[in-house]
């Protein structure tokens, strides 16, 4: 069985808890697209962790984790979460933790690009991680990236190091910066890099023989599908394909091997950086954003930015229902929610006073569209906890439903708070055969 875990809105729905729920139930765990720029956040009792490269599978010490080949890795950053990871408790060993050998590196210069690309953009700016992540990508598609077999060859490295920072350098220099020099990235470079060469694996390959031996396999998407190069809101996107189809060729997964795909959505909706963000809660609605930030602790769990908050879009969310072809949907933080007298939720759209039931793709458009929403009365009432659909009030019920309903997808899990245990598995779903194992 593999199954694909993937964000419905902007990212930071939740996948990491619901992740490491679902990862006792499995044996591999595998990332396929992006890199540090994710944050997926999991507690267990009273230890927190925030994973950035490594699957949140990872804590669990009998589950075996995948860097898959669609991912770009900074070295300097995976030990170092290794290392955190490590000092909390965790083993982390070539046994356990496989590196592709196709994945692309991270190197200095591009997290300096990452940087001159954003100043030059000015108030165009997309608002990255400046992780590098966008200039690593250019780089593979480009055909000059080093993949982490190519870093094994200490001459093929130099080489391409020196190669691609000459470009580099120019652009760097070019807005102001000092130039970096090749010994010292090299100097830094090489050691990690020999620190690494235990774990480079032939992934697609060791998936497969995992597969064949009727491993179960959960395939941990970052970022979302809003955010994706292809169906996000370009340019204000990220550069890997976290939809469902990404997953295929970011773990090097046949399509059609893969058996389900669960969309990570939340009670409501929030977008770190710049970019569109039709559902924004408005200048007059600010006292209800301050609540659901502090009541959801939406601060970036990387950058810690301060996360935009917005209403429930069900349009974006049925478009992302539909590229992905979800089969079920964990719905993460209506407890969030437990301390708002009404509720909107995005039904349609309308521009230049038409209605529209699909996503425009050009972010002015975006921009310029207004929402129609409903108004759901809230439940005033405390869910932290909850772990059985009926016990929830009823107007929380009605609210789920209505979100099924309008996406037209089964919520299959309901999170109600951010441990493991505040979860309702709902009986007779696709979701609860996935989590028993059928
Ligand atoms: P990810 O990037 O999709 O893994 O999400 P993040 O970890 O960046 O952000 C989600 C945040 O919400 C984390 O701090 C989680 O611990 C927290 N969280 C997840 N589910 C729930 C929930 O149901 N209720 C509350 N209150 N917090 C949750
Ligand atoms: P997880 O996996 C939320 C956003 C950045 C920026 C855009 C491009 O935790 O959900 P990048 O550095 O990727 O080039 O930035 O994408 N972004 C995320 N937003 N959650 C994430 O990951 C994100 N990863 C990137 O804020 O707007
Ligand atoms: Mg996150």
């Amino acid at each position: 069985m593999i199954i694909v875990i993937i964000g419905a809105q902007w990212g930071d729905e939740g996948k990491g808890k619901v992740v490491d729920l679902l990862a006792d139930r499995f044996d591999v765990v595998s990332r396929y697209q992006g890199g540090h720029n994710a944050g997926h956040s999991v507690y267990v009792g009273d230890k927190a962790f925030v994973l950035r490269l490594l699957p949140s599978g990872i804590i669990h010490p009998d589950k075996v984790c995948v860097l898959g080949n669609g991912m770009v890795i900074d070295p300097k950053a995976f030990f170092e979460e290794v290392d955190q990871i490590t000092e909390k408790g965790v083993s982390v060993s070539p046994e356990r933790l496989k590196v592709s050998s196709r994945a692309h590196l991270i190197m200095p210069y591009h997290r300096a690009l990452d940087h001159t690309s954003e100043e030059r953009l000015g108030n165009e700016k997309i608002g990255t991680t400046l992780r590098g992540i966008g200039p690593a990508y250019e780089d593979k598609a480009g055909r000059r990236g080093i993949r982490v077999a190519d870093a094994m060859d200490p001459e093929l490295l130099k080489l391409r190091v020196e190669r691609n920072l000459e470009e580099a350098n120019r652009i760097i220099v070019l807005y102001g910066h000092q130039p970096l020099r090749a010994d010292e990235i090299l100097a830094e470079i090489s050691p990690l890099v020999e620190r690494l060469r235990p774990f480079v694996c032939e992934t697609s390959h060791f998936l497969a023989e995992a597969r064949k031996a009727s491993k179960k396999i959960l395939l941990e998407g970052a970022q979302a599908t809003l955010l994706d190069v292809d169906h996000g809101t370009y340019p204000f996107v990220t550069s890997s394909n976290p939809t469902a189809g990404g997953a295929s060729v970011g773990a090097g997964i046949p399509p059609h091997h893969i058996s389900g795909v669960l969309g990570i959505v939340r009670t409501y909706a929030t977008r770190v950086g710049e970019g569109p963000f039709p559902t924004e809660m408005l200048d007059s609605e600010e006292n209800i954003a301050n609540l659901i930030r502090e009541r959801g602790n939406e601060y970036g769990s990387v950058t810690k930015r301060p996360r935009r908050c917005g209403w429930f879009d069900a349009v974006a969310t049925k478009y992302a229902a539909e590229l992905n072809g979800f089969d079920s949907i964990a719905l993460t933080k209506l407890d969030v929610l437990d301390a708002l007298e009404e509720i909107k939720v995005c039904v349609g759209y309308q521009m230049n006073g038409e209605r529209i039931d699909t996503l425009p793709a050009v972010a002015s458009e975006l921009r310029q569209i207004e929402p129609i929403y409903e108004t759901l009365p809230g439940w005033l009432s405390d869910t932290v906890g909850i772990t059985e659909f009926d016990a929830l009030p009823e107007k929380a019920r009605d609210y789920v439903n209505f979100l099924s309903e309008k996406v037209g997808v089964e919520i299959g899990l309901i999170s109600t708070g951010p441990e493991r245990d505040q979860t309702i598995i709902i009986g007779d779903s696709t979701m609860e055969s996935w989590f028993s194992g059928n």
